[in-house]
């Protein structure tokens, strides 16, 4: 295993270039599972989620190549199982249930378990798919699902989610008749997706909004598209020109995707200009001040930008209550972060953080993909050396984290643990 190894205090400055979007690269490469030809995809991040995703893609018979940040997929003889050992790794495995129940009426797929950040159920995607005529049973910690075929459907989900309406824009792009999806999720990354499937031949109207109209089609065709930046990346950015008071120019940034985000650190005393060509510039000149964040579904605050932003409170003037209301447990980086002497109570889906004028490096662990994020930003902005252990996490969703945070100025070394 590694760690970093970050020696902090000191303030960024320069241009630092996002990568493509690990969420919206994900669904899009499952999506590749329900062309008859071949699809080239660009601006792909290179992730462990994403080489994780092209062998489970390998297993089910897409042939894929990769050079650089683009991606070549070719469906060739479909395989139905996704097997426990690349599930396990990545829960976003069970958005091939989708696209295999479409295209050869079943899928076995390991039941993705829990994970660090709560339970993380997948009973909204099954639930939606057996009112499309997906019949499921479990065997064995695997879900066997079957259908004879998939016909259109009017579904509501309970709540707005990511991955089900993902699954389901998926499934209804091959399935007879129309499919309308209520309390669909509005996130950019499913805009992403359906905008991908459309290229390949699908008819979606809605995307974006809360009810989306799908009229199945009988094959869909492979398509050149490139991935949309990813926001994710790009905040944490923000956050770590805010943290360090610093001055980056953020390039290939996704400003209209981010304006949550802006919104509270522009509250907080931030200055950020978007340019041309898709770079925003993001300076901080003195302290910040706390603001209370409460994250939500898009377009609210995003849940993947909470432990980032909480981060930068431990260190503003002030007080900040934030409270999380998409995963039941996600304050796993609090206990690391009052290690290096942040000032922060929880009372269960809220935390209260008192700024404090400064955080003293520590050995700290990574317990989840964004934790690590913020472990690696409040690193950066304590007096001495942090070290941040387990970053296999960070590795599953930054791209190059040290490399491009030392050009613009960090000292972050990778070591072994
Ligand atoms: C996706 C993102 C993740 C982000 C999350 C919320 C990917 C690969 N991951 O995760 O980074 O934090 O959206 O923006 O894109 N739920 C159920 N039953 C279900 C499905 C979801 O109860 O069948 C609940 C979840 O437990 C959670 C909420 O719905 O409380 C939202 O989850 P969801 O939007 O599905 O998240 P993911 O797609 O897993």
């Amino acid at each position: 295993m590694e760690k970093l190894v970050i020696e902090g205090g000191r303030r960024l400055e320069g241009a630092i270039r996002v990568s493509g979007s690990k969420n919206a690269a994900l669904p899009i490469l499952f999506a590749t599972i329900l062309c008859a030809g071949e699809t080239t995809l660009g601006n792909v991040p290179a992730l462990r989620d994403i080489s994780t995703t092209l062998r489970l893609l390998g297993t089910l018979g897409c042939e894929s190549v990769k050079d650089g940040d683009r991606v070549r997929v070719r469906p060739g003889r479909l395989a139905p199982e996704a097997p426990y050992e690349l599930v396990r790794t990545m829960r976003a495995s069970a958005l091939c249930l989708g696209p295999l129940l479409a295209r050869i009426g079943r899928a076995r797929v390991a039941l993705p378990g829990g994970c660090a950040i709560g339970a993380r159920p997948v009973d909204q995607h099954l639930k939606a798919l057996a009112g499309m005529g997906a019949s499921f049973e479990l065997d064995a910690g695997y879900i066997n699902a079957s259908c004879d075929c998939l016909r259109g459907a009017r579904i509501a989900f309970d709540m707005p989610t990511v991955g089900g309406t993902e699954n389901l824009l998926m499934a209804a792009s091959l399935a007879k008749g129309e499919t309308v999806l209520e309390n669909a999720a509005r996130e950019p990354e499913v805009v992403d997706l359906a905008n991908f499937l459309v290229s390949c031949g699908a008819r979606i109207e809605g995307q974006g909004e809360s009810v989306i109209h799908i009229q199945g089609v009988d094959e869909l065709h492979g398509a050149n598209y490139e991935v949309m930046p990813d926001r994710i990346e790009a905040g944490t950015f923000l956050v770590a020109a805010a943290i360090t008071q610093g001055d980056l120019e953020i390039e290939n940034c996704p400003y209209a995707e981010l304006e949550a985000v802006c919104v509270k650190l522009r509250e907080m005393g931030m200055e950020i200009s978007p340019l041309a060509d898709g770079r925003v510039r993001a300076r901080c000149q003195s302290r910040l001040e706390c603001v209370d964040v409460k994250t939500q579904p898009f377009p609210g605050f995003p849940t993947d930008m909470q432990a980032q932003i909480m981060a930068l409170f431990t260190l503003s003037e002030g007080s900040a209550v934030i409270e999380e209301s998409i995963f039941e447990n996600r304050f796993m980086h609090v206990q690391e972060l009052a290690r290096m002497g942040a000032d922060i109570r929880v009372s269960g889906r809220t935390a209260i953080v008192k700024g404090r004028e400064g955080l003293t490096g520590a050995p700290v662990m990574a317990s989840d993909l964004r934790a690590s994020a913020s472990l690696v930003l409040a690193g950066m902005a304590a007096s001495g050396v942090t070290e941040v252990l387990r970053i296999y996490h960070l590795d599953r969703g930054y791209e190059s984290i040290e490399r491009k945070l030392n050009a613009v100025g960090a000292n972050i070394r990778r070591a072994p643990e």
